[in-house]
Formats: structure tokens, C-alpha cells, sequence
């Protein structure tokens, strides 16, 4: 191959950049040109006038001091419009014109069924797992993932502080789409004495019961990590919770109307109805989450998948995504990493909530 593409699509995760940097670099040591594209896939749409707004070329000079920023400089977006297989076609065709023989693209899951569409139009495509989510099952870490938990440790120490201050129960709010992993990872690393994740049913009496028992044992400022997702899928217990919550002052009915998705504001208040003594606090961390330069892990799969990619197309290796599997980066067929179904780690997670 002679020309070759990289985009960067979904959300953003700590690492892109320094993918980016790696593809470009490598293809420079293979002689091939690399063109990035801009904004996901809306950049092979030709939406825009100018089509440099939507493509550059990267040679090395461009690249230069980007591999430890945060963000993605190539921008990344959703792009429904990708979901039309017309759409998708014209794309192809495009590239085909444009002479891109062959396509990186660093993304989720969603990204990699659009990478899989595009080599079934027969453009070579091969996939970086690029999200903070870490809920590629096929991969032990996606791209992100640990650069993000070490940002939750940070900002769950400082709350901690604050916490032990003040005598305070800590609900803190970690992102993760339908994905735990985040969550508990943060929580075994900071020493929180509860976690829920969208994967494992939980009940606020329960969660209740383990802060009255840790408070009876002195430990009066508990952390308690929540997972975004278990506040998507809205469970009988957290209604029932609401009505709790209406029970016991009147004024709440007006504010929570129990068909309103709870949150960690309101959990944190449910807590406080049930544990006696109990000041609990919420935080939730939101996008600082996505926003750090790529610590070591990050930097270093980065530095790996992005070689790793350009090889693969140079050999004429297509329709694959990269992945970590015994701490050792290796490659799959993109059709077979996404039929891996995930398994949450149930052990730690007990561990957790029993220690
Ligand atoms: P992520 O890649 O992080 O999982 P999304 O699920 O939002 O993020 O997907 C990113 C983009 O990938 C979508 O906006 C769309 O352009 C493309 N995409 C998602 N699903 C498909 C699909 N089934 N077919 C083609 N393209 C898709
Ligand atoms: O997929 C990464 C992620 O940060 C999820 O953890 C979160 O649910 C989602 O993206 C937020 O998306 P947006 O950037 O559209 O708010």
C-alpha cells in the first residue's frame, strides 16, 4: 500500500494522539503516505467545502509534539448518517478515487462494526480499541481505560480527604457507559469499601446496611464508587428507594417524581435517610475523566497498536483489531473480537464490597 488513512471515533480516550503518532511514524518507515481523517467518519462524507477540513496528510513534521496531548487532534464525532449503507458505499468509493488503500481506525465498538461494513466494501480496515470504557471483551485494556482509572484515583484521594475531614460518606460517580470496569477498578485501587456496577444487580438497603456496619466500626468517611450505567438501567430497588425517599419528607415528592432516573445526588440522599449519622456527599467526575495526557500504559499500547496497524496492512493483514491478551499485544478478526461476550470479574468485585 501506497496511501493509507487514520480517524479517531466515538468518545475520546487519553492515548488517540499518541496512536495517531505511532501509525504516522511507522508509516513513514514503510514509505507510505498517511492521510488523517477528521471528525470519525464525517470526515469521509465530504461534508464540508474545503476538503481540508475534513482530511490532512500527516508526515512527521505534523505530528511532532502531539503524541502526549490529551484529546484527539484529528477531532473525533458520532456520524448516524454512517449507519446507511448507501452512505457507507459512496464513502468507499470515495477512498477508492482518492487512492486510501487502507483504513486505521481507533474507536469503540460501534467504530469497529463501521470498520467492518467498510472492508466488506472492500477497503482494508484495521481497528485500535480506543475508549476509556474498557468494554471491548476481546481485549484485557482498551486504549484510555487505564489513564482514566488512574484520574478517578486521583480525584477520589482528594475527595477522601475532604470526606475523612468532615466525617462524610463519599458517593462518587465514575463514567463507563454499560461497563463497570472503571468503577471497580477505581475502587479496589483506592481502598473503597463499596462499588455497584451496571453488571451485577444491587439493592440501596444492602449498600445501606454495609455503611451503618462500617460507621459502627469507625470508619465514618466510606467511599462508595457508582458506575454511570447502573443509574441507565433503572432497577425495582432504586424506585423503591424514591418512595423512601418521598416517605420520608414530604418536599422530596415535589423535586424527585419517582419515574425520574435516580442519580448520584439523589442515591447519596436515599443514604442519608437510611444510615443514621450519615452525611453523604456526591461527586460526579465526569469528562476530566478523558481529558489527561496518556499515562505509561496508555502511551505505551499506543505506541505498539499503532506499528502494529501499519504492519498489518503493509502485509495485507485486514479486517483485524489490535488487543492486549496475556499482557502481550496480538491481533483477531474484527468479526470474532466483537462476538466475545464480556465477563465481569464477580470475585473482585466481592472482594470489594466484603474486605
Ligand atoms: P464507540 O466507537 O466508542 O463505540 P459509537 O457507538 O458512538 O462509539 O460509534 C461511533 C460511530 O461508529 C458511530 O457514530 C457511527 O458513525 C459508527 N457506527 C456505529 N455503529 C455502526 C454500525 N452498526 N455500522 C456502521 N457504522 C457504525
Ligand atoms: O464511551 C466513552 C464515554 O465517555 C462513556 O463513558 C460515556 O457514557 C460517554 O462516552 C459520554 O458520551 P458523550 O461524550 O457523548 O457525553
Amino acid at each position: 500500500m501506497r496511501r493509507i488513512g487514520v480517524l479517531t471515533s466515538g468518545g475520546d480516550s487519553p492515548g488517540m494522539n499518541a496512536a495517531v503518532v505511532s501509525v504516522a511514524r511507522s508509516a513513514a518507515l514503510y514509505h507510505m503516505e498517511l492521510v488523517g481523517i477528521k471528525r470519525g467518519y464525517n470526515g469521509l462524507l465530504r461534508k464540508r467545502p474545503n476538503i481540508n477540513d475534513d482530511m490532512q496528510v500527516l508526515d512527521l513534521e505534523t505530528v511532532l509534539d502531539i503524541a502526549d496531548q490529551p484529546g484527539t487532534f484529528l477531532r473525533t464525532a458520532r456520524c448516524i448518517e454512517f449507519l446507511n449503507p448507501d452512505v457507507r458505499a459512496k464513502a468507499a468509493d470515495d477512498l477508492k478515487e482518492m487512492g486510501i488503500e487502507g483504513l486505521i481506525i481507533v474507536g469503540g465498538d460501534g467504530s469497529f462494526q463501521g470498520a467492518m461494513a467498510l472492508c466488506n466494501l472492500g477497503i482494508p480496515c484495521i481497528g485500535i480499541p480506543g475508549t476509556i470504557d474498557n468494554d471491548l471483551a476481546y481485549t484485557e485494556r482498551s486504549l484510555g481505560y487505564d489513564t482514566a482509572v488512574n484520574v478517578c484515583i486521583n480525584a477520589v484521594r482528594s475527595i477522601r480527604a475532604t470526606s475523612r475531614s468532615h466525617d462524610r460518606v463519599a458517593v462518587v460517580e465514575v463514567m463507563g457507559r454499560n461497563c463497570g470496569d472503571i468503577a471497580l477498578r477505581t475502587a479496589m485501587c483506592t481502598g473503597a469499601e463499596i462499588v455497584i456496577v451496571p453488571e451485577i444487580s444491587w439493592n440501596v438497603y444492602k449498600v445501606a446496611e454495609r455503611i451503618n456496619q462500617l460507621m459502627k466500626n469507625g470508619d465514618t468517611r466510606a467511599t462508595l464508587i457508582v458506575a454511570e450505567g447502573v443509574f441507565k438501567n433503572q432497577s425495582m430497588e432504586q424506585f423503591s428507594a424514591y418512595e423512601l425517599l418521598s416517605s420520608y419528607d414530604a418536599n422530596y415528592q415535589k423535586i424527585h417524581s419517582p419515574n425520574e432516573p435516580m442519580n448520584a445526588k439523589t442515591l447519596a440522599e436515599v443514604l442519608r435517610q437510611l444510615c443514621r449519622g450519615c452525611d453523604a456527599r456526591a461527586t460526579v467526575l465526569g469528562y476530566i475523566q478523558r481529558g489527561s495526557a496518556p499515562f505509561a500504559y496508555d502511551a505505551g499500547f499506543a505506541f505498539e497498536a499503532g506499528n502494529l496497524a501499519v504492519k498489518l496492512l503493509r502485509d495485507g493483514v485486514t479486517e483485524q483489531v489490535i488487543g492486549v491478551r496475556n499482557g502481550r499485544v496480538y491481533y483477531l478478526p474484527i468479526r470474532e473480537a466483537l462476538a466475545i461476550k464480556p465477563a465481569f470479574d464477580r470475585e473482585l468485585y466481592n472482594l470489594v464490597n466484603s474486605l
